[in-house]
């Protein structure tokens, strides 16, 4: 059987932005390997929003920190390629990898503070950025962050750029991050969770500017979140993690509206959705398998309310499932002639 085994929902058809394709990435321990990314495959095209949601420890965070070359020791890449304009970037130096974070693929974490160094003030910081990757006088570059940090919104910026990042709020500061992860111009942003730490007020702000500048600026993001609410207001497509996999993506809409993998109408089962036709889960019983324990076949299968023998002992790829894809065995041909499916 042939089964598209990248993700091929780019609906540009050109050379996606980035692609990643069977990324495995693994943790070696005293107890032994334990395989935490296991053959993540997906693409983002130039300027488009890719929401990534999936249970605490699903494995969105380790990702995003592949991608940007920001693994934490022991955690390695073990197989698979990161492709940034169809160039291999999993395997470039510490050093080509350090140039490329901030100009090509920039990062913005829960904490402002992360990305913030207390000792400078934002504009030093938004400066030192823009010398380091761009090719700009040292004016020409504090001209630009003042226009920056006007852009995303901090209120009398001819002031504030002269300012320390403790001076800011929560949500001022996370503003500067964008502005900083902005700077320089890069092709994507991976934010995770960039407003979880944030007050509930301010939350919807931040992305809403997140996503009005990326659309301007033609940024792709990566943008990991557990808020449902946020990825159907943002996204252009979903990519729904479990156990270390994506186990559904495709258009937003479709993903929320009529989501194909059971483990998906759970976690849609979460938010309410107006005028959904599909049968809801309340809630998912269970708990996401630790890593040292995933169930062979499907993972997802000792939760499942739709398991059948084939779950239990053959992990299912992603297969077309309506206009999304999905890793369940309900959309193998064999099934739907059966009457499985939806
Ligand atoms: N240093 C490490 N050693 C061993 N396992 C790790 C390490 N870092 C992460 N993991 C494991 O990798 C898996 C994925 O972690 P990841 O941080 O990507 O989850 P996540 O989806 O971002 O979760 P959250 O929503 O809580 O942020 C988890 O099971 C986690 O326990
Ligand atoms: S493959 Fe089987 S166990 Fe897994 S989600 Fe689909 S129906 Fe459920
Ligand atoms: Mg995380």
């Amino acid at each position: 059987m042939n089964v598209p085994q990248i993700d091929q929902m780019n609906a540009g058809g050109g050379l996606p932005l980035l692609s990643v394709r069977r990324l495995r990435v693994e943790f070696p321990s005293r107890r032994g390997t334990l395989l935490a990314l296991d053959d993540v495959s997906f693409d983002i095209a130039r300027g488009e929003v890719l929401g990534v949601v999936g249970e605490s420890g699903a494995g969105k965070s380790l990702t995003g920190a592949a991608i940007i070359g920001l693994l934490e020791p022991p955690g390695r890449i073990a197989g698979g390629e990161i492709l940034l304009d169809g160039e291999a970037i999993h395997e470039l130096s510490g050093e080509a990898m350090r140039r490329l974070r901030g100009r090509r693929i920039a990062m913005i974490f829960q904490d402002p503070l992360t990305s913030l160094n207390p000792l400078y003030t934002v504009g030093e910081q938004l400066v030192e950025t823009m010398l380091t990757h761009l090719e700009l006088t040292p004016a020409a570059a504090r001209e630009r962050a003042l226009a920056l940090l006007d852009e995303v919104g901090i209120p009398a910026p001819a002031q504030r750029i002269d300012h320390y990042p403790h001076q800011f709020s929560g949500g001022m500061r996370q503003r500067v991050v964008i502005a900083l992860a902005l700077c320089a111009e890069p092709e994507l942003i991976i934010a995770d969770e960039p407003t979880t730490a944030l007050d509930v007020s301010v939350q919807a702000q931040i992305i809403a500017l997140l996503r009005r500048l990326c659309r301007q600026h033609r940024t792709a993001v990566m943008l990991v979140t557990h808020d449902m609410g946020v990825i159907a207001e943002t996204a252009d497509r979903v990519a729904v993690m479990y156990a270390g996999r994506v186990v559904e993506i495709g258009p937003v809409d479709e993903v929320v509206r009529a989501p194909a993998h059971p483990y998906t109408r759970g976690l849609m089962g979460a938010i309410p959705v107006l005028g959904a036709e599909v049968e809801r889960l309340v809630q998912i019983d269970g708990a996401m398998p630790r890593l040292d324990a995933i169930p062979p076949g499907c993972a997802f299968h000792p939760r499942c309310t739709a398991a059948f023998a084939r779950c239990h002992a053959e992990r299912p790829e992603l297969l077309p499932a309506g206009a999304t894809r999905a890793a369940c065995w309900l959309y193998a041909p064999a099934e739907m002639a059966e009457g499985g499916g939806r």
